[in-house]
């Protein structure tokens, strides 16, 4: 089993299999897009299934294919069925832009995927596209009706920002009376790959949910699940649900089970740390399964105990997320 020199058991591994992205969302990366790597510097499928059977075997047992836009890597189908055929891995998860979702839905269903997280910022077609730069709302508006009917999991992850998207909190929420989908609002973080200033947010967790409140005073709070990132409410005769995810304020870390795959096999052991050290590189050294299993142990072994540590730590508080792994 895999624990952290805090006392956490790791069990949720999230791998990030591209940074390419055929949106731009401002808060992720600049306009012109980023330095993208090149192919042989992404870890191939082979390479990612035997990280992740090599931490199923010490205990992860749920796996978020992320990015970028996990839908732009040529065959991700491939590797998707792959990673949920690993003995120990019960729950496999993946986080979509939902501009090219829709033809792998049947797929995806038979394959038993147990969530699908769609990035959605905003519900009118302007704003995404000032957002997104880049006019693809229909398109997500059509993926999210395709999964509400294929039955699969749904979650909306939307990131709350100032001047851009407040007047889509409400809207969101009452979303959730109609559709069985937990809408997540998400503070910003400064991961944008430098192509804007990062201020830090007024819109945080505790804004959210008092705007919320005003509008719907009898809001239930819901039990968070355990390591949840999310404090989890729900309006009055909703189908779904939403929750307020504190990203930057970083309220949660004391119950952190995450491990973060970089697409280029980085390890980060915090969202917010610089990335330690390159998985790929060791397994193209020729390292064995045993010498990578003590490599993690190793690397946990010296985890800063919060997101605000591994900052003071970190050589690029700026990095983009789609080369973090969403
Ligand atoms: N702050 C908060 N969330 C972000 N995401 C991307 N960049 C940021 C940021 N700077 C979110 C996206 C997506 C998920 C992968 O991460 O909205 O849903
Ligand atoms: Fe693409 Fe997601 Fe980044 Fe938007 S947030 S540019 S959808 S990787």
């Amino acid at each position: 089993m895999l624990y952290d020199n805090h006392g956490r058991q790791l069990r949720y591994l999230r791998l990030g299999v591209t940074d390419r992205c055929n949106l731009r969302c401002f808060y992720c990366m600049p306009e012109d897009g980023l330095n993208f790597s090149h192919r042989s510097q992404i870890l191939s499928f082979e390479e990612m299934e035997r990280l992740t059977r090599i931490l199923a075997e010490m205990g992860i047992n749920k796996v978020r294919i992320t990015g970028g836009e996990p839908f732009v890597r040529k065959n991700i189908m491939e590797l998707i069925e792959n990673i949920s055929t690993i003995d120990g891995i019960n729950s496999v998860n993946i986080t979509t832009n939902g501009t090219s979702l829709i033809e792998h839905l049947p797929k995806l269903k038979a394959i038993g995927i147990d969530a699908i997280n769609l990035s959605l910022d905003c519900l009118d077609r302007e704003r995404f596209l000032k957002i997104t730069r880049r006019d693809e709302f229909d398109q997500v508006m059509d993926s999210f009706h395709a999964l509400m009917d294929s039955g699969i999991t749904t979650k909306i992850n939307m990131v709350v920002m100032e001047e851009h998207n407040i007047e889509d909190i409400i809207p969101m929420c009452e979303l959730t009376l109609q559709h069985k989908v937990s809408v997540r609002f998400i503070e910003e973080m400064p991961f944008n790959g430098g192509g804007k200033k990062f201020t830090p947010i007024t819109w945080n967790a505790r804004q959210i949910l008092a705007h919320i409140q005003g509008h719907y005073p009898n809001v239930e709070k819901l039990p968070d699940p355990e390591s949840s990132t999310s404090l989890n409410y729900q309006l009055p005769n909703a189908k779904g649900s939403f929750g307020i995810i504190p990203a930057y304020t970083r309220t949660i870390c004391h119950s952190c089970d995450r491990i973060r795959l970089t697409p280029k096999g980085e390890l980060k052991t915090c969202l917010y740390d610089g990335g330690s050290f390159s998985f790929r590189d060791f397994m193209r050294a020729g390292a064995t399964d045993e010498e990578i299993r003590n490599q993690f142990r190793t690397l946990f072994n010296n985890r800063a105990k919060d997101g605000f540590e591994a900052q003071q730590k970190s050589s690029n508080p700026f990095e983009s997320m789609a080369t973090i792994g969403g």
